[in-house]
């Protein structure tokens, strides 16, 4: 039996997979580096993306030697502030803000009846599906609220399968970061990646970007790498 038989679901990220909501975490993030005065780069990036709030404050202080500089108060005003930048960014998004053929993608995965959940570390996922007019397809959204542990810990996408009433060597996680494809492959779940196949050099099969992610593309990739 193909390996694509066994499929019955996919779990997303939605920052950067399902819409180009990474960048717009990057910029916010940006200025408070820029505040903290910690040097911005493109690595530095990288390492926020899947991350979530407080941890990737902490990332960014410590990169700039700051990391004993503020008090727990300080850092709460410092994360409120990114958080409150990045829904100001959001709050202008519409469906024009899909990423390319992600829609055709939905709604053939949606005709075949898998099963779709969202397993996002961002507590503003809701809001920007919403935006995006993306609920009616994601019913099932982890709450990062009750993970124990972030990416690349496991713990989001084997709930992402569990909400589904899915065992994860059913599902198919879809990611655009490194920590989130080592999150998937330690939950047992196939990882595709979009993005940079250096970057997510652990992902089972890696799409550029989502304009070639189809259910066809998929299941030839996966042949090509079993
Ligand atoms: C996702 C994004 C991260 C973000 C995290 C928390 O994982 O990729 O960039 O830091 O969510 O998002 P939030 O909207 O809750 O601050
Ligand atoms: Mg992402």
């Amino acid at each position: 039996m193909s390996i694509f038989k066994q499929i019955k679901g996919f779990v997303f990220d939605l920052d950067g997979v399902i819409t180009d909501t990474a960048r717009l975490h990057t910029k916010a993030w940006h200025e408070i580096a820029d505040q903290v005065g910690t040097p911005w780069s493109h690595e530095l990036a990288d390492k926020l993306r899947g991350i979530g709030r407080e941890e990737s404050l902490d990332i960014i202080l410590r990169a700039g030697g700051k990391q004993d500089a503020y008090t727990d108060a300080e850092k709460t005003q410092l994360a409120t502030a990114k958080n409150e930048h990045y829904q100001r960014l959001i709050s202008t998004l519409t469906p024009q803000d899909i990423l390319p053929g992600i829609p055709e993608f939905l709604h053939d995965l949606h005709e075949h009846e898998y099963l779709m959940s969202i397993a996002s570390a961002s507590r503003n996922a809701p809001a920007v599906l919403e935006r995006l007019g993306l609920t009616q397809y994601f019913p099932k959204i982890v709450d990062p609220n009750c993970l124990h542990t972030g990416k690349p810990n496991p713990e989001i996408f084997i709930k992402g399968a569990a909400i589904l009433g899915l065992e994860p060597r059913q599902c198919i996680g879809v990611e655009d970061a490194a920590a989130g494809v080592q999150a998937i492959d330690a939950a047992g779940e196939i990882s595709v990646g979009i993005g940079d196949k250096d970057v997510l050099r652990g992902a089972t099969i890696v799409f550029p970007t989502t304009s070639t992610l189809t259910l066809a593309n998929i299941s030839g990739r996966l042949k090509e790498a079993a």
